[in-house]
């Protein structure tokens, strides 16, 4: 049978995994009010899932991890970010992903941050890709067995950048690209230049030219740098790729994939879009730090008269129904 994959409409726009940032409840309020054509969770370690599962027996409802594996039904098609440099738990934590119902498991092959890259996970896999092709086969046994489903293509799909400390997409694509993927999405910057430097745009053409060759079905995905879904729309026909996916455009602003900037936001919009988020926050995740939010307050919060003091009294805020009593919704 198909995926997802194979029906998506050409130039798609997708929701970037970001820690602490696309959470359940910001993924819930998002897809409420301008909705991605493809929705990715953060990322969640597999080896985690794993040990709070199976060894802990830490029951579902009170496991942080599951917690960021929640979604609803309106995210859809909606993929789960996995880690992990073992295969075995790969194939563990795909399963699962499966049997919640996620229409894909994305491998995050591309995560700079050194307490990932000390496990052999996220760009580690970049200098080791015979480990990344089993991770990869293993996902898609893990993917097959919990969907109980047989794919022409199995919805496994891999985030990465064009190199580790430098540029590599001859030798580092083609690895990728050998695995025949339903998707690839490419963040245009090695692993040494983290988000330091502007993205490699200009390379995005030898990615797809290398796609043509050797995996013409897999659908490419530029990354890094893309403002809003008008920008995104036009790298994707500048440079060929056949979809974009969106980050950091989305802090503070629910409304980026319905093609609005952070400027076309009024300040009322801004406001009770985090009140909501704030509501989306205590329901679905009470446990969770409420420290966690406040990077959205100072997202929101911004760009119009009187930003810093209101600002200021929503930082002493330690859950949602004192952050609306201070934004009088
Ligand atoms: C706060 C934050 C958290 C992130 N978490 C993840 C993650 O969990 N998985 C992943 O593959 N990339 C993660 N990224 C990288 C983004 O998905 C994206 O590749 C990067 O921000 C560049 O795209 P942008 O310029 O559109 O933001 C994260 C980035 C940020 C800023």
């Amino acid at each position: 049978m198909e995926s997802f994959w194979e029906s998506v409409k050409k130039p798609f726009f997708v929701l970037a995994p970001m820690a602490d940032v696309t959470d359940a409840a910001y993924r819930k309020l998002i897809a409420e009010i301008g909705k991605p054509d493809v929705t990715w969770t953060e990322f969640v370690s597999a080896d985690g899932l794993y040990h709070t599962r199976e060894l802990k027996k830490l029951p579902d409802a009170e496991n942080p991890l599951m917690r960021d594996l929640l979604y609803t039904e309106a995210e859809r098609p909606i993929v789960a970010q996995l880690f992990s440099s073992k295969p075995e738990m790969i194939e563990y934590a795909t399963k699962l992903c499966a049997e919640l119902g996620f229409d894909g498991v994305d491998i995050n092959m591309g995560c700079p941050d050194k307490s990932i890259e000390k496990q052999g996970c996220g760009a580690a896999m970049i200098k080791n890709p015979a480990l990344a092709k089993e991770i990869i086969e293993a996902a898609r046994k893990g993917f097959v067995a919990g969907s109980k489903k047989e794919y022409d293509v199995v919805p496994v799909s891999v985030k990465t950048r064009i190199g580790y400390n430098r540029e590599t997409i001859d030798e580092w694509i083609p690895v990728l690209l050998e695995m025949k993927l339903p998707a690839l999405t490419v963040h245009l910057r090695t692993r040494k230049e983290m988000s330091k430097v502007a993205a490699h745009w200009d390379l995005m053409p030898r990615v797809v030219a290398l796609r043509d060759v050797i995996s013409p079905s897999t659908l490419i995905i530029g990354n890094g740098d893309v403002k809003s879904v008008e920008d995104a729309r036009q790298k994707a026909e500048l440079f060929g790729a056949d979809g974009i996916m969106l980050g950091r455009a989305i802090f503070g602003n629910p409304y980026l994939f319905a093609g609005k900037t952070t400027e076309d936001m009024s300040t009322s919009e801004k406001l009770s879009t985090l009140g909501q988020l704030a509501e989306y926050f205590d329901e679905i995740q009470p446990a969770k730090s409420f420290h966690i939010f406040k990077k959205h307050i100072k997202a929101f919060v911004s760009g119009f008269d009187g930003a810093a003091e209101l600002r200021a009294q929503l930082m002493e805020c330690e859950n949602s129904k004192e952050i609306r009593s201070v934004l009088k919704l």
